[in-house]
């Protein structure tokens, strides 16, 4: 197996990483060693094929508007099919800037302002937002702790809907808490969306982070009784650190589902893709699988050290066990602290930006979300900073 150092520090400050150039103006911690640990993406360099391909681009210099060609899609199918098994045909592709426009052009092609969408809190705060947004409404499903996991129930569901029930957003792998869904899971909920005539939207751009002794069972593949219903959308940004890219992939195998999200992408003039986007994601699932096993190694090393470290810095703090993701999700509530005390220790002690659970929704409130993507001398240091933060608990 190649190589790849996955410890070097790459400097990103003032350079406009969201993550890092945003922390002051959106935490208000302005302390010139602050360590984001908020939003998903990475503090790695993209697979060396990726900026090989990119630099081709750039001395090339001519940046004439993008044709799609139908190698993208291929690029996505291949990758697909060998990851996760499943077949998709590249005619069941639309590719949008982004997942969460994507589900934004979803919600405008298949409900009504006015019309309910199921999400599981604690979930995505996008999630919320798009929903919002569109000025839909959002139907919370409540996630219940089983044996450390989340677990949906769909009996409590079945009582919140209403006829306004339209679309169910679902989040396979979990973010946050990294659950990785099983077959039957996935299966129970595609028969709820059918036996209700819901559309299911499957978000499976966390798909390709899953820890070794867990494995991503596409929606498609365990539910392909449904696939009428279905809308599954993924990317190659989250996997291989091109949020930036911005470029997304929703796909059914319904062609008048794929019409209808179709006349929404060219109502917006979305129909032309950004080149850069797409040369980036292409060379990414055609070059960087390599580079991607690699990663997952060291992810979950350090899934292991986080959660071994925060939770003898914090007495009482747990941390629920990822099966995917790079994103630690953790539970304050039997340190006995008050959320905004926490709060304040992680970002006034620790000088560390997190993502606070309240931002997930419903059963997110004494939780944060650690995102521990970035090189050991970093984590490391952000560790310590937090074992400090919580010592006196300790005495
Ligand atoms: C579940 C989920 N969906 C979508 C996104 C973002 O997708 P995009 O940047 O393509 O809009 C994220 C990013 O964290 C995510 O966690």
């Amino acid at each position: 197996m190649p190589t790849f150092d996955f410890d070097r520090v790459v400097e990103r400050r003032g350079t406009h990483a969201s993550k890092w150039d945003n922390m002051a103006k959106l935490s208000g911690i302005t302390a010139p060693d602050a360590i984001p640990m908020w939003v998903a993406d990475m503090d790695f360099p993209a697979p060396p094929g990726v900026t090989e391909t990119l630099k081709a681009e750039v001395e090339r210099a001519t940046h004439g508007y993008y044709a799609d060609t139908g190698s993208w899609a291929k690029a996505l199918v291949d990758w697909m099919g060998k990851r996760h098994g499943v077949t998709i045909d590249p005619a069941w592709v639309s590719p949008t800037p982004g997942i969460v426009s994507g589900l934004g052009l979803i919600l405008q092609a298949v409900t009504a302002p006015g019309d309910e969408v199921v999400v599981f809190p604690p979930a995505y705060h996008a999630f919320r937002k798009i929903i919002n947004a569109n000025e839909r409404k959002i139907l919370d499903a409540q996630l219940v702790e089983r044996n450390g996991r989340y677990a949906m129930d769909l009996d409590a569901l079945k009582q919140k809907l209403t006829p306004r029930s339209k679309v169910v957003f679902f989040c396979s792998p979990h973010n946050p808490g990294g659950t990785v869904w099983s077959p039957q899971e996935i299966k129970a909920l595609a028969g709820f969306c059918a036996e209700h005539d819901l559309i299911l939207v499957s978000d499976e751009i966390h798909c390709d982070l899953v820890f070794g002794g867990f494995k991503h069972t596409p929606t498609m593949t365990a539910a392909p009784e449904i696939a009428d219903r279905l809308i599954t959308c993924v990317a190659a940004t989250k996997t291989f650190n091109l949020a930036g890219a911005h470029v997304g992939a929703c796909f059914t195998s319904n062609p008048a589902l794929k019409k209808k999200l179709d006349a929404r992408i060219g109502a917006s003039g979305l129909a032309s893709y950004n080149g850069f986007g797409m040369i980036a994601t292409e060379a990414a699932w055609r070059t960087g699988e390599a580079w991607l096993d690699a990663l997952l190694v060291y992810l979950r090393e350090s899934r292991d050290r986080f959660d071994k470290r925060i939770e003898a810095a914090a007495p009482g703090a747990r941390s629920m066990r990822l099966g995917g993701t790079y994103l630690a999700w953790v539970d304050f509530a039997g340190t006995g602290l008050k959320p905004e005390d926490v709060a304040a220790r992680v970002a006034k002690r620790a000088r560390i930006y997190v993502s606070p659970g309240e931002q997930f929704g419903p059963g997110g409130e004494t939780w944060l979300r650690f995102n521990f993507a970035t090189p050991r001398p970093i984590l490391d240091d952000a560790l310590g900073r937090l074992d400090d933060a919580f010592a006196d608990l300790r005495k």
